[in-house]
């Protein structure tokens, strides 16, 4: 038997240490280290064992190595594709991150039954094989090639790969599986990075790509492996209200390709649908209460136009309240501020709530201006109408600030059938068929609207 030995790993971020420390030096956070045992065994243990490698590893000369380009093919799915930076990458390792039940399981099941003419390996540790098999049906799609394996062992998926040789491996969950070298429990810093660590060198030795589900901690970030960030190649998020029905999916990091991808996707009764112009279902029909204004953001690389929905109602308890869906409330407060030092709104008095309607989160700065007229249109109770869309950054002066590509911001309001744009003045020249207003302030926005 070899030695016990136990290190101390912070839960957060995975920094390690040999005693127990109460604030991480490394993230900042208090109380995050757990002593894990790190035993390594004698007996051989099945890992993966890359055949017809060459004995040693040389340096090679970087010209003589030859760039091909990025050998990728479709996924079937659009908006994965998309995100993915053009498809799926031979022996790429991709983390798929989320909240439980937002539907990692179901768009990777989808994915697995729709590549039928390649032979794919969807392991669950999670799932019984039944389990799998009822939501396959629900998805409604056959194929003759994707084989399922309920196992949390390493090892033993990695003996089972021997005998399949799958072309995709899907792991549900990362958190679940558990490698016998080591002895710390599943789904902890240690073994999480062991087995990640395991699964990147089968995938680069063998060629084949890797897609890890992984749970995200209530702060939202994928659970503890801030470490499994830094291994994989791609890290895709899957957000969006769980009460809602739109799905986006977002590439926080990728190796080959741009971070700025978004897709989106509609949880229906039967599978996740791509959503193809996402824009039109953001907006409702025909909601022309004051308080309610639109914005044209980009989100990644596509313009989307987000409806903004403000209550602005007198405080009836001593706090005046701001609650937000969808937008930094620490944002909102900024804006209130300016609105209540340049324009002379008393909102300090108000109970203020924002809504970004379709439940999906916005973090573009150009929805500054949707949100103060939003505000405003509330506060005065008068409606904007309904043809008319903002687009614009707000500075602490009340000023507006321009914002990046006004063109295609602007082009999809013309697309849905806006009139009117109110934007920064800029020295671009626009060439759109709507009504353009710039301004450079907010009181000139506000004056020019509502007169
Ligand atoms: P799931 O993939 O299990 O989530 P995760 O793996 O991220 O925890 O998806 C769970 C939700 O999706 C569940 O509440 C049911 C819903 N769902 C549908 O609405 N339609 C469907 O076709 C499927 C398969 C699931
Ligand atoms: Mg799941």
């Amino acid at each position: 038997m070899s030695k016990l030995r136990t290190t101390f790993f912070c839960q957060n971020c995975g920094a390690n240490s040999a005693k127990w420390v109460g604030k991480c030096p490394s993230c900042g956070e208090w109380n995050t280290y757990v002593e894990e045992v790190v035993q390594k065994e004698k007996e051989e243990v099945a890992a993966w064992k890359p055949s017809g490698l060459p004995a040693r590893n040389v340096p090679r000369r970087i010209q003589d190595i030859k760039g091909e380009k990025l050998d990728r093919y479709s996924s079937k799915d659009g908006e994965l594709d998309r995100v993915l930076g053009g498809g799926i990458v031979h022996g790429s390792l991709v983390l798929i991150g989320g909240e439980p039940g937002i539907g990692k399981s179901t768009l990777m099941l989808q994915i697995a039954v729709q590549l039928s003419e390649k032979k794919v390996l969807y392991v669950s540790g999670e799932e019984s094989l039944q389990q799998i098999r009822m939501r396959a049906d629900r998805i409604g799609i056959k194929s003759d090639n994707c084989f399922l394996l309920s196992e949390t062992s390493l090892g033993e998926i990695f003996n089972q790969i021997g005998g399949l040789e799958p072309d995709i491996l899907v792991i549900d969950s990362i958190q679940t599986l558990h490698s016998s070298h080591l002895d710390a429990a599943p789904g902890s810093i240690s073994q999480v990075r062991d087995c990640a660590a395991q699964l990147m060198r089968f995938a680069k030795e063998s060629d084949t790509p890797v897609f890890l589900i992984g749970h995200i901690t209530k702060e939202g970030s994928i659970a503890g492996p801030k470490v499994l960030e830094h291994m994989v190649d791609t890290v895709l998020q899957f957000e969006g209200d769980r009460h809602h029905i739109y799905r986006i999916l977002r590439t926080t990091k990728n190796r080959f390709g741009s971070t700025s991808e978004l897709g989106i996707y509609q949880m229906q009764e039967d599978g996740l649908r791509e959503v193809a112009n996402p824009s039109e279902i953001l907006l409702s029909a025909d909601n022309d209460n004051p308080g309610v204004a639109i914005g044209s953001t980009i989100e990644g690389n596509r313009p989307l136009l987000i409806e903004v929905q403000a209550l602005v109602s007198p405080a009836t308890y001593g706090t005046p309240q701001r609650s937000t869906t969808g937008f930094d409330v620490k944002r909102l407060h900024m804006l209130l501020a300016v609105l209540e030092k340049r324009m002379g709104l008393r909102l300090g008095i108000q109970d203020v709530f924002l809504n970004i309607t379709g439940g999906i989160r916005v973090d573009d700065p150009s929805l500054d201006l949707a949100v103060c007229a939003a505000v405003f249109s509330s506060y005065q109770d008068m409606a904007i109408p309904r043809e008319i869309c903002f687009i614009g950054e707000i500075g602490l002066g009340g000023e507006l600030r321009s914002v990046n590509r006004l063109e295609n911001r602007i082009k999809e309001a013309e697309k849905l059938g806006f009139k009117q744009v109110y934007l920064s003045a800029s020295k671009e020249k626009l060439t759109q068929q709507v009504i353009q207003h710039p301004h450079k302030t907010l009181r000139a926005v506000f004056e020019d609207l509502f007169g």
